[in-house]
């Protein structure tokens, strides 16, 4: 197997130190999200968003709540990449542009709701479920989208979510799935590590 989209899940690797000179424009983060969020999401909820904290003061307070880890001060920016629980009742303003576009016939709008509906109405851990598994299918996304722009990457789970929530003014029905940092990485950082064999993690039915 060869290809370029291949190569990029092959070579990238999680990065520790990154060169805290290496800055990046509003642009350049515009364009990562605008890459990430062609990542699929149910129903194309795309219940999620993306806190870019990149000032030093912001990134200061962030590393704080985060076990002081001297990435969220080095890299560029820190992505505080946020699940929505799932409201059904968006839904039709969330297809309108696939119906606009012509790819969604506009009838099909009212069952994908009903369907919605019956999943996530009055049932809580389903609408966690589901924020949590858009951002990080969101996250994952945004963490190719800088390798290929040549960037390192970090996914964290090493924060504190109820403070970062707080501290981040996130709404009531926001989680904040992982943070990713993305900036310019160093040579030292480790290659990737080895994986599990593909014969302890597939199973043939
Ligand atoms: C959900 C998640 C949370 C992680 N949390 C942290 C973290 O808080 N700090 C950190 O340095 N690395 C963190 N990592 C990076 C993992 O340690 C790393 O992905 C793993 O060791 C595999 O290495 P590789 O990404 O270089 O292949 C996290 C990764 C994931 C997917």
């Amino acid at each position: 197997m060869s290809n370029t989209v291949i190569a990029s899940l092959l070579s990238r690797t999680t990065t520790s130190l990154y060169d805290p000179a290496a800055t990046l424009s509003d642009e350049q983060i515009r364009e990562l999200v605008r890459v990430a969020t062609t990542a699929p999401t149910a129903f194309n909820f795309q219940n999620w968003r993306f806190i870019a904290v990149r000032t030093p003061e912001a990134k200061a307070t962030l590393r704080t709540l985060a076990w002081d880890q001297p990435k969220i001060t080095d890299a560029a920016v820190t992505f505080i990449v946020c699940g929505q629980l799932i409201d059904y009742s968006v839904l039709p303003q969330r297809l309108a542009p696939a119906v606009a576009a012509g790819i969604m016939p506009a009838q099909m709008v009212e069952g994908w709701q009903g369907a919605a509906r019956g999943l996530y109405f009055e049932q809580p851990q389903r609408q966690r479920d589901e924020a949590v598994r858009s951002g990080a299918i969101g996250a994952t996304a945004l963490i190719y989208a800088a390798h290929a722009q040549g960037l390192g990457s970090t996914p964290m789970i090493g924060f504190d979510a109820d403070a970062v929530a707080r501290t981040f003014a996130l709404a009531d029905s926001e989680l904040p799935v992982m943070l990713v940092s993305v900036g310019r990485a160093l040579p030292e950082n480790w290659p990737q590590k080895p994986r599990r064999p593909v014969a302890d993690v597939l199973d043939f039915i």
